[in-house]
């Protein structure tokens, strides 16, 4: 068990099937790219469980229906590169987004984030955020997002990340407590490179095919 507040580690057989399968180094870069998808998929429901509702009233063939439809429309923030694998199984569940596209790191001097790439809606004060990264790592660049993204004022903003190092979640819930972190696993640590062991290698370059 781990001690992090801000961490919600979602379990399901079909998270353990292919997160496996982007573990296997043997997993060929189109096949990588599929099951990051999948897997993104498969944390929409725990990344959007307090959405909010509106009702709405739709006639059934039968009679009068009092439903419900999404309030808001959501914005999913990619973070470049690798973080653009994980919107098409956002997409798949919530086709109705806007896609706020970053590109960022923390500078390591000034511990300030350093933006190289945006394109975000002009307004995101009131809209609910979610932060798309694949790989927690050291949390350098989450805690940069998240510090740029606070400056806009948006009502809700969150992380989902396909796997964590616990020196990343506890960066980040010392720096963003009230950030919640969305992840289908917690590996054991980093290495003196900054990559999760055991991890799954560089999320962009096998997602893209640039390792070789
Ligand atoms: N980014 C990656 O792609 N992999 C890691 O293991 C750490 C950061």
């Amino acid at each position: 068990m781990h001690s992090f507040s801000n961490l919600r580690i979602v379990q399901h057989p079909l998270i353990q099937h292919y997160l496996t399968r982007l573990r296997d180094r043997n997993t060929p870069s189109e096949a990588f790219a599929k099951c990051v998808e999948q897997v993104a998929a498969l944390l929409v429901p725990e990344s959007t469980r307090d959405l909010d509702l509106e009702a709405v009233s739709v006639h059934t063939p039968l009679e009068d229906y009092p439903g419900y439809r999404l309030a808001h429309r959501l914005v999913l923030v990619p973070i470049l590169r690798a973080g653009l694998g994980m919107v098409p199984g956002f997409k798949h569940l919530v086709p109705d987004v806007s896609v706020a596209h970053l590109g960022l790191y923390r500078d390591e001097v000034s511990l300030e984030p350093v933006v190289y790439y945006k394109k975000l809606p002009a307004d995101l004060r009131g809209r609910d955020l979610i932060v798309l990264d694949p790989m927690l790592a050291t949390g350098g660049t989450a805690c940069a997002a998240m510090q740029y993204l606070k400056e806009r004022q948006p009502r809700s903003l969150r992380l989902v990340c396909l796997l964590a190092a616990p020196e990343g979640v506890a960066q980040l819930e010392a720096q963003h407590p009230d950030v919640p972190v969305v992840v289908a696993a917690l590996d054991r640590e980093l290495n003196e490179r900054g990559y999760i062991l055991p991890g799954l290698g560089d999320a962009g370059d096998r997602m893209f095919g640039t390792e070789f």
